[in-house]
């Protein structure tokens, strides 16, 4: 099989990391690489990449993300996770949730292919939406109004996840 179809038939969503093993800067950067050539409305390029692997500011998000969600403290919605590539995209964009998707979809098969677990986690809109998100993207130096669309962690995989479910029916329609 094409080993691009072969990688997006077998990437899973990670939901375990292992906290103390990081992830090679070299694979980073190639994942990062491979998320800025994702499609995009009108070649605009609306979406950011911001590489969080600063531990205080990584725990702070997570933390943020833990209250929006309604998880009991010390949960980690990032899973342990040592590299947290956050996607962002111009919030008055037409295409931006659309284009930030498809970062994201990069990333997450770049991931796979170079042996890396990711997961795709939610809540980067409401967190943004904080006056203490918009304090962490100011003190980071990021000019410009973007909405949050979701953080890609990365690391190796605590165990590996398990198969596919299978694809539900009626998946495809044919009008041949
Ligand atoms: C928009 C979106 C939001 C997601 N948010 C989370 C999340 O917050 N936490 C999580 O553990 N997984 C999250 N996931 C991962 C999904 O749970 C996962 O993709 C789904 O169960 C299918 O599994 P697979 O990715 O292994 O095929 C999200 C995925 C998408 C596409």
């Amino acid at each position: 099989m094409n080993e691009v179809i072969q990688a997006m038939l077998t990437r899973r969503s990670v939901h375990g990391f292992r906290p103390d093993v990081p992830v090679d800067q070299k694979l980073v950067d190639q994942i990062i690489q491979a998320g800025t050539y994702a499609a995009n409305g009108r070649g605009h390029q609306s979406a950011i990449i911001i590489e969080i692997t600063n531990k205080a500011l990584r725990d702070r998000l997570s933390e943020l993300n833990r209250q929006i969600g309604g998880w009991e403290e010390g949960f980690d919605p990032f899973y342990g996770a040592p590299v947290v590539l956050l996607v962002m995209a111009e919030k008055d964009w037409p295409t931006r949730v659309y284009d930030g998707s498809l970062v994201m979809g990069n990333l997450m098969l770049a991931a796979h292919a170079l042996g890396v677990g990711s997961c795709w986690i939610h809540r980067a809109k409401e967190t943004f939406e904080l006056d203490e998100g918009k304090q962490i993207l100011s003190d980071l130096g990021v000019q410009g109004e973007y909405e949050g669309i979701g953080y890609c962690v990365l690391g190796a995989p605590a165990k590996e996840p398990g198969p596919a479910a299978p694809r539900k029916e009626h998946f495809v329609y044919y009008a041949r």
